[in-house]
């Protein structure tokens, strides 16, 4: 549920969120714009960001896919030519598969690490300038299962892995700089993030359904609460936090 709030914490400020159409990304951007932050929503299909600019109108979109060659500068570009400046870059674009060892397939695992990995550090690299001159800080989506074992979803798994050590490292690298480098660590969210893997709606539910059971709290996140952490980082009152992974996931890292 996205609910309007008088939170102007981010007035002034730039971000870029990718995956902006959908689940995570979707309510990050909002959230952004709803605390005064002008934010360019990247992703693949125009139709679902446009959803998304609907809901807020500090919202602007672009739609390319930033695993493609020179989408990184276009997408950096883009915000800077608009705004000015460039706060927060939020590498939300993601994709999760299910692989057990068996069914290896290596377009699948090269596609993974495209996405999840190879694009999100072309588009720091690209962004570093401009956030060198803001202090402003990257965040970068993990997964719990970035740091405990996913019994057929390995290589899912091991990107969000790279990420969290990309996370620890960049943020020593450039904290003297004052460029600070987070990560959220999501459990189960309810999002269409497993349709676009390839499972059925019912097979989806079963899956949720299964995480539930097993999560301390017995719920399943709402994509807000997940943007609700990567905001808390983002802001200047965080600005003590770097290199952290902060774990949303209802105690489920924890059993
Ligand atoms: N939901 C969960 O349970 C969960 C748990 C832990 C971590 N996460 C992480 O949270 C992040 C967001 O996931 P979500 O659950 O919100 O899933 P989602 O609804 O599937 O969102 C993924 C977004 O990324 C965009 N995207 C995918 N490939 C892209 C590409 N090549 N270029 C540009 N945009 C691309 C998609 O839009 P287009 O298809 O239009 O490009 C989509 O809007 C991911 O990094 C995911 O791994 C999710």
């Amino acid at each position: 549920m996205i609910t309007k709030s008088d939170d102007r914490t981010f007035s002034g400020h730039v971000a870029i969120v990718t995956g902006a159409g959908s689940g995570i990304g979707r309510a990050t951007a909002v959230a952004f714009a709803q605390a005064g932050a002008h934010v360019l929503g990247v992703g693949r299909r125009e139709k679902p960001l446009k959803d998304t600019a609907a809901i807020d109108g500090n919202i602007e979109i672009l739609a390319i896919d930033v695993c493609d060659d020179g989408a990184p500068a276009e997408i950096v570009g883009a915000a800077v030519r608009r705004w000015g400046r460039l706060d927060h870059l939020v590498n939300n674009a993601g994709a999760t598969a299910v692989m057990p060892l068996a069914e290896t397939d290596k377009k699948v695992v090269q596609d993974l690490f495209a996405l999840n990995v190879v694009a999100p550090s072309l588009l720091a690299h690209e962004a570093l300038p401009h956030l060198r001159e803001t202090s402003g800080t990257i965040l970068n989506l993990s997964s719990t299962y970035g740091h405990r074992p996913m019994a057929g979803g390995a290589h899912y798994a091991a990107t969000k892995a790279a990420v969290e050590q990309l996370t620890r490292s960049w943020a020593l690298e450039l904290a003297a700089e004052g460029v600070r480098v987070n990560s959220i660590a999501p459990g189960p969210t309810r999002t269409d993030v497993m349709l676009h893997a390839g499972l059925s709606p019912e097979a989806a539910d079963d899956m949720y359904a299964y995480e539930r059971e097993r999560i301390p709290t017995h719920r399943i996140a709402d994509a807000e609460e997940v943007a609700h952490w990567v905001l808390r980082l983002a802001e200047p009152a965080g600005r003590h936090a770097t290199g952290q992974v902060i774990t949303v996931d209802g105690g489920l890292e924890l059993v």
